[in-house]
């Protein structure tokens, strides 16, 4: 069967890294996808707004099942468009990944099913929210309710930063129509958690938990990114906690979806922060997480192109999930200066010596291949991902491989993985 990737990060990479071993997947395109994605399926370069493009192309390569990596895309209606034209495609549609692309739909419908999050108030004018910030003492959190790249939350620990901020969103339009709306919610204090689960319209399924190291610097200090590393599983998530969230979170949202109009097909991915008052929901995403999403599916034994095809056609309740006990790490590598300017066109050395260790997966994310050389040419440039015996030994082999790897200007956090082997203080 002949797949379509959409995206090219290392979410994707790990996608097509894992559908490759499918024996049902005959070949892989990629699009755009980066120099990891074309050591295993054929990249193609088509703009991936261009819905009407992705069709025809589609159409014409004879593809079976296309799967869709980031958000923007599903948030812009890329699934209806196949669906209308009868393609079969793996992601929510646009009304569903609204969860996602509308944080204050998410708040709405968080409020509606009695989902545990964070208390907020919604605001389309500036003189309103800035009244309301002006009347709090404590923390709050500012988000911009459309997409921004990961950049529109901010956490203001003195709420006067958040009246800055305010002004920034909405009368600067730091996010352009992204802060036409504005959450501004309670600032939540515990460790986060991420939680995948494929949703077919009517069963989930949730996958293995895995957390995410956003913060740029080392004791999770610095301005926040698209994510440094990730490790799974995480053992704060015990049975406990994990059965509050499916019963809590998961099952009343997707009812809420799907009593919305808008059942929900694909991953759903929840953010959570595990508060002294339980689990409660920091977002939804419409997608796998990037990069917790290399550390889960490095663990994934079982046949992913039958779990998203099961999901696609509303048969996640007839598969079988099979994870392999070992914990996996991932070590994200930046280039110098993310998330602010930084510098392309490094060449990349020790792929091969790094790739050749076992259990080593070098998922790629910002690259590209400029005549035979691999070279930087994103902020994040590689998610370095082992499996181990334990999480130590996962986080061990996951840093010797990072140091086979060198290009000029390279930035790695040294502490992934920490807050799990206990040499970090919860937050
Ligand atoms: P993003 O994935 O870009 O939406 O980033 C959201 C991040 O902001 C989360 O992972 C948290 O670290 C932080 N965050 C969001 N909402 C809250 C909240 N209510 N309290 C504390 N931190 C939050
Ligand atoms: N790692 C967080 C995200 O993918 O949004």
């Amino acid at each position: 069967m002949r797949i379509m990737i959409i995206g090219g990060g290392g979410r994707e990479h790990a996608l097509a890294h894992l559908l490759a071993r499918s024996n049902r997947v005959s070949e892989i395109l990629c699009v755009p996808g980066n120099a990891g994605t074309a050591a295993v399926s054929t990249n193609v370069s088509i703009d991936v707004s261009d819905h009407a493009a992705l069709i025809d192309f589609a159409r014409e390569s004879g593809v079976e099942l296309t799967v869709v990596g980031p958000e923007a895309p599903l948030c812009q209606g890329v699934v209806d468009a196949f669906e209308a034209e009868g393609l079969r495609i793996f992601g929510p549609t646009a009304a569903a990944a609204r969860i996602e692309g509308d944080k204050a739909y998410a708040k709405r419908l968080m409020k509606i099913a009695h989902v545990p999050t964070a208390e907020a108030r919604i605001f389309e004018h500036h003189d309103a929210a800035r009244a309301y910030v002006a009347t709090r003492d404590a923390g709050v959190v500012v988000k911009a309710a459309g997409l921004a790249a990961g950049k529109g939350v901010i956490v203001c620990s003195d709420p006067a930063d958040a009246l800055n901020e305010l002004e920034r969103i909405m009368v600067d339009r730091a996010f352009g129509d992204a802060g036409n709306t504005v959450v501004v919610e309670e600032l939540l204090k515990g460790q986060e958690l991420s939680v995948f689960a494929l949703v077919d319209g009517q069963t989930i399924y949730v996958l293995e938990t895995a957390q995410d190291h956003k913060a740029l610097g080392e004791g999770d200090t610095g301005p926040n990114t698209g994510g440094m590393g990730a490790y799974s599983p995480a053992p704060i998530a015990t049975p406990e906690i994990m059965a509050q969230v499916e019963r809590d979170v998961l099952v009343p949202i997707v009812d809420a979806l799907r009593n919305d109009g808008a059942p929900y097909r694909g991953l759903l991915y929840t953010g959570l922060m595990l508060t002294a008052a339980g689990p409660k929901v920091l977002e939804f995403n419409c997608r796998f997480g990037d990069p917790e999403a290399q550390a889960v599916l490095l663990r994934l034994e079982s046949d992913l192109f039958e779990l998203l095809n099961a999901t696609v056609h509303g048969t996640l309740d007839e598969v079988d999930v099979r994870f392999s006990p070992k914990p996996a790490v991932c070590v994200v590598m930046a280039s110098g200066g993310y998330p602010g300017k930084y510098d392309s066109g490094k060449v990349i050395k020790g792929l091969d010596k790094a790739s050749a260790m076992s259990d080593v997966c070098v998922f790629h994310a910002g690259t590209k291949t400029l005549e035979d050389l691999v070279v930087s040419s994103g902020g994040r440039v590689l998610g370095v991902t082992a499996l181990g015996d334990d999480l130590a030994d996962a986080k061990r082999r996951a840093y010797e491989a990072v140091d086979a790897i060198e290009f000029e200007d390279s930035y790695v956090r040294r502490d992934i993985a920490d807050k799990a082997l206990g040499r970090h203080l919860p937050t």
